[in-house]
């Protein structure tokens, strides 16, 4: 190995690597995403497919990602050059940049949102409103061309401000202090939901399994959003894994982080799910779920004033220690392979990628809202405005990210230098081996490959039944 690893930026601590790698899983992903898209799915059947992608396909190419940036020392697209020079398998970093530049670009806006419901919530704007007109102001608001963007500029310059910090100083200090705030201000939104009266369907609905609600629409979504939540499937966790000491045993952290992850979108569903139960909303609202239906919710709660700030605050500060492992992505790739500074990269990443994300925005308004581009999805081809198209997209690329990661691992590089990478900070050979190796040669890529193929309605066109 080169001997960079010395001057390297790297995580202090383990608590460092840990908070870091959590707070870019735990994100909008598990507190907006998690919960909408778990009630168009059908609750408690959906979850049970994400869990499986979690854990069969999810941690597998987590470790994969952890250990191929630790062994490269470089960035997404620097690792792939590092591990198999003169092969295209760089491409499979700049999937990742690509993914980054869409993921990034509306996920500033979604944060902007919720900043922006932070400061409603401060001035008690939905105080008294009914559930119409609470829906009305979001609609408004997303769909007003100034008000989302310059929230989503304000959101923008925070994530660079602290990519801007580096390494240590930046990610490492925010998320050790934010990840364990927010997982308190969850707790207690919990408590609150769990005992309002008639919570009880809304826990029902996310432990009652109904499987005739599954489609290959579902399982695509599951599969996306495993890979989604898990901040996988783009290098986020190659780029964060060349940051990990070489003492770090790298199972073990792969192991806290989904558990963390998991943990945190099932305690959202609970905290959303009992409440709009109680308060009779409807549990398939889609993306405005959090932003229409908890403002009812709070509005008629005791304490509701206190509880909306601190929901929404979490949500935002999640999103942030999200959004800087997004940005780092980039900015990592324009220090290391371009030789830009650090900071002359962040501004130039963050810029491009806040305008881009502004003209998504625009998608919402009348400005832009007339273009329309069709996606496939297993029921037909939907139009959709360019906001809803990046969304969706982001799902389906990163699992083919994940698909090529796996082949890398799997055929593409030797494989025991992996297993050298893995083991090197245990001693002796993880026993998880032994199931690592079908899973990312064959399971991963095929199962990724027939969802895939599934949801675009490839089966569908072919006459093939897959239930
Ligand atoms: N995992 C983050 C979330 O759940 C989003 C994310 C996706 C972050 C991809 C990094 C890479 O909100």
């Amino acid at each position: 190995m080169e001997n960079n690893t010395t001057q390297r930026d790297a995580f202090s601590s383990r608590l460092g690597i840990i908070a870091a790698a959590a707070g870019s899983a735990i994100g909008l992903g598990n507190i907006w995403k998690f919960p909408y898209i778990t009630g168009q799915y059908g609750g408690a059947a959906f979850i049970i497919i994400y869990l499986i992608c979690i854990a069969l396909i999810g941690m597998p190419v987590m470790l994969s990602e952890f250990a191929l940036g630790r062994r490269a020392q470089k960035n997404a697209i620097g690792t792939f050059k590092k591990l198999a020079p003169n092969t295209p398998w760089f491409l499979t970093g700049w999937l990742g940049l690509v993914a980054a530049f869409v993921i990034l670009a509306f996920y500033g806006v979604v944060a902007g949102w919720t900043m922006a419901y932070v400061w409603k919530s401060i001035l008690n704007q939905f105080a008294g409103m009914d559930a119409e007109t609470i829906t009305n102001t979001f609609v408004g608001m997303i769909t007003n061309p100034v008000q989302p963007i310059i929230w989503q500029v304000l959101f923008m310059a925070l994530t660079a401000g602290i990519v801007l910090g580096g390494i240590k100083d930046g990610i490492e200090k925010y998320t050790k202090i934010l990840m364990p705030l927010l997982l308190v201000i969850i707790l207690i939104l919990d408590i609150r939901a769990i005992t309002l009266p008639g919570g009880g369907a809304g826990v029902s609905f996310l432990l009652a399994p109904d499987f005739s609600k599954l489609s290959a629409l579902a399982v695509m979504q599951a599969l996306g959003h495993a890979f989604f939540t898990l901040s996988l499937g783009m290098g986020t966790m190659i780029t964060y894994g060349s940051y990990i000491s070489q003492h770090e045993n790298l199972g073990t952290t792969t192991m806290q982080v989904t558990i963390a992850d998991t943990v945190i979108a099932l305690m959202a569903g609970l905290a959303i799910f009992p409440a709009v139960f109680a308060f009779g909303i409807e549990p398939s609202a889609g993306p405005s779920l959090v932003f229409i239906t908890l403002p009812n919710v709070f509005n008629q709660m005791a304490g509701g004033y206190f509880f909306s700030i601190l929901f929404f605050f979490l949500l935002a500060v999640a999103a942030l220690t999200s959004s800087v492992s997004i940005l780092e992505v980039v900015v990592a790739y324009f220090d290391e392979e371009l030789n830009m500074d650090r900071v002359k990269a962040t501004i130039i990443a963050a810029t491009s990628i806040t305008i881009f994300g502004a003209i998504l925005s625009l998608g919402n308004t009348d400005i832009l809202g007339s273009i329309q581009l069709p996606f496939p999805v297993s029921d037909g081809i939907h139009d959709m405005n360019i906001f809803d198209w990046a969304v969706e997209f982001t799902d389906r690329l990163l699992p083919v990210g994940g698909f090529f990661i796996a082949l890398f691992v799997g055929w593409g590089m030797n494989k025991e230098d992996f297993e050298d990478e893995v083991h090197h900070a245990d001693h002796g050979k993880a026993a998880y081996m032994t199931f690592f190796w079908p899973i990312i040669r064959y399971l991963a890529p095929i199962a990724i490959l027939i969802v895939f193929l599934n949801s675009v309605g490839v089966f569908n066109a072919l006459g093939i039944k897959l239930g």
